[in-house]
């Protein structure tokens, strides 16, 4: 048993997969490494969310559109949380792209966060449009109720988990077709220490006395709980050794600041913990509640929860307060790609760079042109080699230019992305080397690999650095500018180092690692909440010789990029932990492969694979290539349940295929657009007409209404982004598909409802898809459903009416 419970961890703990190498090796003594990561979670089984819902008003008036939409909010709220307290978190945004107010609602118990007590309330018009809750309904706990009670809920919670692992991997060992989720023993040993923490039991084992229960408890401070995390996420064994072997050196050295505010928000103290072995930065700690099932409900706990920056992952981690050895949930911000006002610079001279252009997803399919810095001035107003002094991380080394306030560069440093090599593989990442193209600004530089011998070819691809550097830089700032203009802005929480005023936290441009040396033949994104800088870190592939650089296939940068987007879109900008593990998870892996595929698309419909060139594998990186032949991509709703589909990946290459159906019917319906790219607004706001937009609406009151994209593929981007922002934290693919329905209505008052439910259905997600016993690491059974309302049957005489429950998908409840 113990030996099946340890191999499965691996499975669930490492979020990429690997390929066996081809060609050159690095097996033995090389950097070939990695990364362990940990996700898993309670489920909430009363979490709700809504399209439609009734709605309330103030003294039976009717809704005013004018109506101050979070004053419509905050009465809604008001009944909807049933007397319970909360607070209005301050990364509620207007998008302004839709109109749309999205609400984000934290619940308080005892005066103390709960961390997964989330109301997200979606409000146009004065009308709320749909909402979430996943409230903790039940009485108020003693503050911190260590109760025998509380605890064997706790440990009921952990033994299924830990069921859970055996008869994954039970089902997990028969299947390895193409997706190898881990093969060596090294890498095997890496996610042993967990095993300390767990058993099937959730008792612990093998501890010092030190962790016992009881006698501990009644002291709260988060040291235990945090060094206790620290041996299950520490990336090897030797380091989880050495953190139980000096355990009370290193509880000693731990040292916790905390920042209290004279006039505090609802939230908790936050502390600062320096020393903590393992980590890179001082870790922060906030003490909540987390919400563990108890028989259909849940029940509260007293957590730490941490945010923990390491050298490969970021962990959000919620550990028991009394029972330190207990982690309740944990979320790595990091993840995995595929393997296998004042004026800003005008008249700027562009730059110009030679790369591979956008929609050449690889270097198989093209060669590099000279391109010109082709920035959307709405977008990027000060352009790409631009930021304020005063926003620079390299300010401090600057001093003598600060009077003025734009600092122009001549290397790839700009307001939206940092990129650099990253041979160290370090998370020093300021003073790295980056090309400089001096006044000229034409970054134009040698990409000519020679096949090698294998110990001469990470040499070989570090000769062309200032080219791929270079190509890093223009596809981020491109994936930046491109996905700003479809709403991921500002104050929905975009990555940028200065915001030109217009909201939303700063300072959080995108640090770009190429050739990171951390790892081979995978990519990753770590996404702390808004106002912290994303990291990306893309690898070499050593499928092939010359090594492939995975800088250079734009699927797989804009892969990365997009968990930055839908991690900061879903569940609001400061709440990075909504994408965790199971179906939420893998629909953060999914929406990457979906963006990345359709951006590389063209008119001529293809099937695609995901990182073929960099794997140097025909289908690529995936189970199946994206297709609309059910032969050669079968994936459903229910391939969920079968083995190998419960890591994120697995899990994302179903919820990416069943968008990319989806878009398909769009584009049928409405036909294709060659370029992505809106036309950039004029100087007084409005976007010239063209081909892109339909033609400008507006409302009774004469303000223009949200621009609709007029072709399928911008159509499908546009409500894909939209959706991610109406949907709850921790969605389901329910979740995600009703928001995307919901989306079509608030855009195009739903003319593309049946579009939607007929690519849904034709993959298993119709309005009756259920799934059944959802665990903490995303399992369950599923059942497809491919009905579709009875509105949207193709070709049949209307049915007789029915109660308008039945007839509408969008009046389903899903639970
Ligand atoms: C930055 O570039 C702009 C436009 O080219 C120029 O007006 C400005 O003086 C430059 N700033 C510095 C500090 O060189
Ligand atoms: C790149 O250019 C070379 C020579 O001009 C040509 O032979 C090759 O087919 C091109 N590669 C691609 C992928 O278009
Ligand atoms: C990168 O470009 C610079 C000139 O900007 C050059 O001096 C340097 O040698 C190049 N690096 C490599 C590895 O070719
Ligand atoms: C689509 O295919 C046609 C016919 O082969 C070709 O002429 C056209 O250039 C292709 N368009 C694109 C965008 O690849
Ligand atoms: C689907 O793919 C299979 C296998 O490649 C092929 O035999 C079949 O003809 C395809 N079906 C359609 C409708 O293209
Ligand atoms: C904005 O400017 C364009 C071009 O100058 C003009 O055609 C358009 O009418 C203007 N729109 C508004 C709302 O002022």
């Amino acid at each position: 048993m113990r030996g099946l419970f340890t191999a499965s961890l691996v499975a669930a703990g490492l979020a990429g997969r690997v390929f066996a190498h081809t060609s050159a090796s690095h097996n033995d003594d090389g950097p070939v490494r990695r990364r362990k990561s940990l996700g898993f979670g309670p489920i909430h089984p009363h979490a709700v969310f809504r399209a439609n819902p009734p709605q309330v008003h103030a003294e039976g008036l009717a809704p005013r559109a004018d109506a101050d939409p979070f004053d419509v909010a905050r009465r809604f709220a008001e009944v909807e949380s049933q007397g319970q307290s909360y607070y209005v978190r301050p990364d509620s945004y207007t998008d302004k792209n839709t109109g749309v107010t999205h609400v984000y609602i934290r619940q308080l118990v005892n005066g103390m966060e709960v961390a997964d007590g989330d109301m997200n309330i979606n409000v146009k018009d004065g009308v709320v449009l749909s909402h979430s809750n996943s409230f903790y309904t039940g009485s108020a706990p003693g503050v911190l109720d260590t109760t025998p009670e509380a605890a064997t809920v706790h440990a009921e919670f952990c033994a299924k988990l830990g069921d859970e692992l055996v008869n994954h991997h039970a089902t997990f060992a028969a299947s390895s077709s193409g997706q190898v989720v881990m093969g060596s023993q090294a890498d095997k040993e890496k996610l042993e220490p967990i095993q300390h923490v767990y058993d099937s039991n959730c008792a612990h084992v093998d501890l010092p006395s030190q962790f016992a229960t009881g006698s501990d408890a009644a002291t709260f401070d988060p040291y235990k709980p945090l060094l206790q995390f620290m041996i299950a996420a520490a990336p090897t064994r030797a380091a989880s050794a050495d953190i139980l072997s000096k355990y009370d050196e290193y509880l000693s050295k731990m040292e916790a600041t905390f920042e209290h505010h004279l006039v505090g928000g609802a939230e908790q103290p936050l502390g600062h913990i320096a020393n903590v072995p393992s980590t890179v930065s001082p870790v922060k700690a906030r003490f909540m509640y987390v919400q563990v099932p108890s028989g259909g409900k849940t029940a509260l706990h007293p957590v730490w929860k941490f945010e923990v920056e390491m050298e490969d992952n970021w962990y959000e981690a919620a550990v028991s307060v009394s029972e330190p050895h207990h982690i309740i949930s944990v979320v790595d911000w990091a993840s995995d790609s595929p393997i296998p006002s004042p004026k800003p610079p005008a008249d700027k001279k562009g730059a110009t760079y030679n790369v591979f252009a956008w929609g050449i997803n690889d270097p198989s399919e093209g060669n590099r042109t000279i391109e010109k810095e082709n920035f959307d001035a709405h977008a990027s107003p000060a352009g790409w080699h631009a930021l304020p002094y005063a926003n620079d991380p390299q300010s401090e080394s600057l001093r003598k230019k600060k009077t003025e306030f734009w600092r122009n560069t001549t290397t790839t440093w700009g307001n939206n992305v940092f990129a650099h090599e990253d041979w160290e593989g370090r998370n020093a990442w300021v003073d790295n080397y980056r090309p400089d193209a001096g006044e000229s600004l034409e970054f134009d530089y040698k990409y000519a690999p020679k096949d090698t011998d294998s110990s001469e070819a990470l040499e070989e691809a570090q000769k062309y650095i200032n080219a791929t550097v270079t190509q890093l830089f223009y596809t981020s700032n491109l994936v930046h500018d491109l996905y700003y203009r479809y709403g991921f802005d500002e104050v929905s929480g975009n990555f940028q180092q200065y915001n030109f005023g217009r909201g939303g936290k700063e300072n959080d441009a995108v640090i770009a690692n190429a050739q990171d040396g951390s790892g081979y033949n995978n990519a990753n994104f770590m996404t702390p909440p808004d106002g912290q800088n994303g990291r990306c870190r893309m690898y070499l592939w050593n499928t092939a010789s010359p090594y492939r650089d995975g800088d250079l296939e734009a699927g797989i940068v804009i892969h990365e990029l997009s968990h930055g987007l839908s991690t900061r879109l879903t569940g609001g900008p400061a709440n990075s932990g909504c994408l965790g593990w199971g179906e939420s998870g893998g629909m953060g892996e999914g929406w990457g492969d979906f963006l990345a595929t359709t951006i590389r698309s063209t008119s001529n419909y293809s099937d695609y694979a995901m990182g073929a060139w960099a794997a140097n594998r025909e289908t690529g990186i995936r189970n199946y290539k994206y297709s609309l032949n059910e032969t050669i991509n079968p994936s459903t709703y229910k391939t969920l349940d079968k083995p190998g589909y419960w890591g994120v990946h697995a899990i994302g290459e179903v919820w990416a295929q069943i968008l990319w159906v989806v878009s398909q019917r769009l584009i049928e319906k409405h036909g294709y657009s060659d370029s992505l790219f809106p036309p950039t607004p004029l100087a007084n706001g409005t976007v010239p007409e063209g081909d892109f937009y339909r033609p400008q609406e507006f409302t009774a009151a004469g303000v223009p209404k949200p621009l609709v994209p007029k072709h399928g593929n911008s159509l499908s981007v546009q409500l894909v982004l939209n959706g991610m922002k109406l949907q709850p934290c921790r969605p389901s693919f329910f979740d995600a598909r009703d928001a995307i329905i919901q989306a079509d209505e608030i855009l195009t008052g739903g003319e593309n409802k049946c579009e939607l439910w007929l690519g849904f259905s034709s993959r298993g997600l119709g309005p009756n898809a259920r799934v059944d016993g959802r665990t903490p690491w995303g399992g369950g059974i599923r059942t497809d459903d491919y009905a579709v309302p009875s509105a949207c049957k193709p070709e049949t005489v209307p049915e007789e009416p029915k109660a308008p429950e039945d007839d509408d998908g969008d009046e389903f409840i899903y639970m």
